[in-house]
């Protein structure tokens, strides 16, 4: 296995022109990519290599940046047609021997149809170990006995490499097999038999896919939001949480309801060291609670005892964006009431003083130029390469 590159996408469909009922694959590719293909597969074991040259060609050129075309079976087929790789079946060259025709950037998967197997494949230059069927499937009926969750879950445990599953996946085992350790799944018939079409279908698969994916990360660890004033952890926080189908919860709301009144008024009344305590208690008590995205306020660091509980508790991650746009969010119309943005020279002098607490979460995430959606897109695949 060659390490740091993951899969383009959850979903990874195979053309088949003649169950989708279209005379080549390139009329398909374009479909494919309008659904969010990240990644596609050529794959057509009937016609001669010199009708599907071009074929394949002008798939590449038409999912040119936006989608990976991989050619099933023929590493010569994917060199000339210009293709991002090749997926080896068992009679096919060697891993090594595809590697040195396509080169150090192409991807490569081989096909296996054991946990065993698997296990051996993931030792080889490949980028992606495929394996299947997982269940009886009518693109390939009675190839194989189908392994089922449980020899996928036996395969997952011996391999570290992406493993791609094959064989009679559909929309409810789509979040079966996710759940069972798979990184992906190829899908052919479900694709193309589909009645509201093929984009469509490979669409709401993405969605299951995206959803499955994000409930499998940081199992049992709370996702904690760190940085200083207006770095946007309430804003990031619900749209991670969604994507992770966890709760999103934000400390200073929980101290507000806690205390009864705005943080502005606790500090006007009962001074700076009586919230702090309280909060400190507050992230106490929300951390012993079931797994959540938490955004805790720029301050609730500071304690050593909450530093060493969301070290134990969770991952952390530093929203660092720049001082000019933090103080301009604070200082936006409708901003919340922060009690210690009062004088300027303080705030900057207490932002300069907090950035090497922040500094020691466990990630950080540039979060001056992207919008939030974007953000958190980023943020959910540096959590998937955690692992
Ligand atoms: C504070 C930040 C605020 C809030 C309180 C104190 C701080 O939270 O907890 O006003 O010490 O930096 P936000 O960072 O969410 O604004």
């Amino acid at each position: 296995m060659r390490p740091g590159r993951g899969l383009p996408s959850p979903v990874y469909p195979i053309t088949d022109p003649a169950r989708a009922g279209a005379a080549s694959h390139a009329a398909l590719v374009g479909e494919l990519i309008a659904g969010g293909a990240r990644w596609l597969q050529v794959r057509d074991k009937v016609r001669p290599a010199a009708e599907l040259l071009p074929d394949y060609a002008r798939c590449c050129r038409i999912a040119r940046r936006r989608a990976r075309v991989l050619v099933n079976d023929r590493a010569d087929l994917a060199l000339a047609a210009g293709a991002a790789g090749v997926h080896l079946g068992e009679e096919d060259l060697p891993a090594e021997a595809a590697r040195r025709v396509l080169g150090r950037r192409a991807m490569i998967g081989v096909s296996t149809h054991s946990p065993e197997a698997a296990e051996s494949a993931a030792r080889l230059p490949v980028d992606y170990v495929a394996l299947g069927p997982i269940f009886p499937s009518p693109a390939k009926p009675g190839a194989h006995t189908p392994l089922g969750l449980e020899g996928l879950r036996r395969a997952r445990a011996r391999v570290a490499a992406p493993l791609v599953v094959i064989g009679g996946i559909g929309p409810t085992t789509l979040a079966e097999v996710l759940r069972a350790g798979a990184d992906a799944a190829a899908l052919i018939s479900e694709v193309w038999g589909a009645p509201e079409g093929a984009g469509a279908r490979l669409r709401s698969l993405l969605a299951t896919a995206r959803r499955v994916l994000g409930e499998r990360l940081l199992p049992g660890r709370h996702l904690y939001l760190v940085g200083f004033m207006g770095a946007g952890k309430s804003t990031l926080g619900p749209l991670v949480a969604t994507a992770m189908g966890r709760p999103f919860i934000d400390l200073d709301l929980e101290v507000e309801h806690r205390a009864g009144c705005t943080i502005a008024d606790l500090f006007a009344r009962r001074g700076e060291s009586f919230f702090r305590t309280l909060e400190r208690q507050t992230l106490g008590e929300v951390s012993r609670g079931r797994e959540a995205v938490i955004s805790l306020g720029g301050g609730a660091l500071g304690a050593a005892p909450s530093r060493a509980l969301v070290a134990r508790s969770g991952v952390s991650v530093w929203l660092d964006a720049p001082f000019s746009l933090l103080r301009r969010r604070c200082q936006a119309p409708g901003a919340p009431g922060r009690p210690l943005l009062q004088d300027a020279a303080a705030f900057a002098r207490l932002y300069r003083s907090r950035r090497r607490m922040y500094a020691a979460a466990d990630l950080r995430l540039a979060a001056g130029a992207l919008e939030p959606p974007a953000l958190a897109g980023r943020l959910l695949a540096r959590l998937r390469r955690l692992r």
